[in-house]
């Protein structure tokens, strides 16, 4: 995809912040640190365009990023990481549930870490995706950090945990190095 203009059209924490327009919806979602934002980068060629972190929870807002002003790619708060208070825990959740309650997901990107078995937290968010009844895929991203004997064990298992049948589509990915990108 060629991208031609790629900016951030709004950010959120609630539902009259977003942008209130129809074009079609990416929201992506996964861990943190699992490499949402330099996923997003990656897609649209942009070295900046969403905030890449070594302090994982960095992104607390839903970030809507506006590509060719064709459609938009929602980079979701992302969740699972120990050092977040109840508090924090329970405003991401009003967060995510205000963000699908609104029904305008046309496509869910779930990012996994291609080195992993997903987490708990990741069974719920692949829930949430399920339950919204949007189409959606799985993104499993490090896959430079990934030995290529261990690829073909690791996605299976990405499979069986997250409990879903060959028709989800699970894409290996490396966001770092650009791989699969196209
Ligand atoms: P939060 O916003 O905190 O939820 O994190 P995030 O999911 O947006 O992750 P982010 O893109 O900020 O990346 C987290 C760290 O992982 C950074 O240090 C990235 O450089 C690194 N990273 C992301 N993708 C890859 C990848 O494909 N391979 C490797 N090796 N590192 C990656
Ligand atoms: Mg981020």
């Amino acid at each position: 995809m060629l991208v031609k203009k790629a900016e951030l059209a709004a950010v959120a924490v609630k539902q009259h912040q977003y942008p209130q327009d129809e074009l079609p919806e990416v929201a992506s979602a996964g861990r943190s640190n699992v490499g949402k934002s330099s996923l997003l980068n990656t897609l649209t060629n942009r070295k900046n365009l969403a905030r890449v972190s070594g302090t994982p929870g960095k992104t607390r807002t839903i970030n809507f990023f506006q590509i060719n002003d064709a459609f938009r790619i929602v980079d979701l708060p992302g969740y699972g990481y120990a050092q977040v208070s109840q508090k924090e825990k329970e405003r991401w959740g009003k967060l995510m549930e205000d963000y699908f309650a609104a029904q305008r997901i046309d496509l869910g990107v779930m990012i996994v870490d291609a080195r992993h078995a997903p987490t708990n937290n990741d069974i719920t968010m692949a829930n949430w995706f399920l339950e919204s009844g949007c189409p959606f895929v799985v993104v499993a991203n490090k896959l430079d950090k990934v030995k290529k004997s261990e690829l073909e064990g690791n996605l299976a298992l990405i499979r069986k945990t997250l409990d879903f049948g060959d028709d989800v589509l699970i894409l290996p990915f490396s966001a770092e190095k650009g791989t699969n990108r196209d």
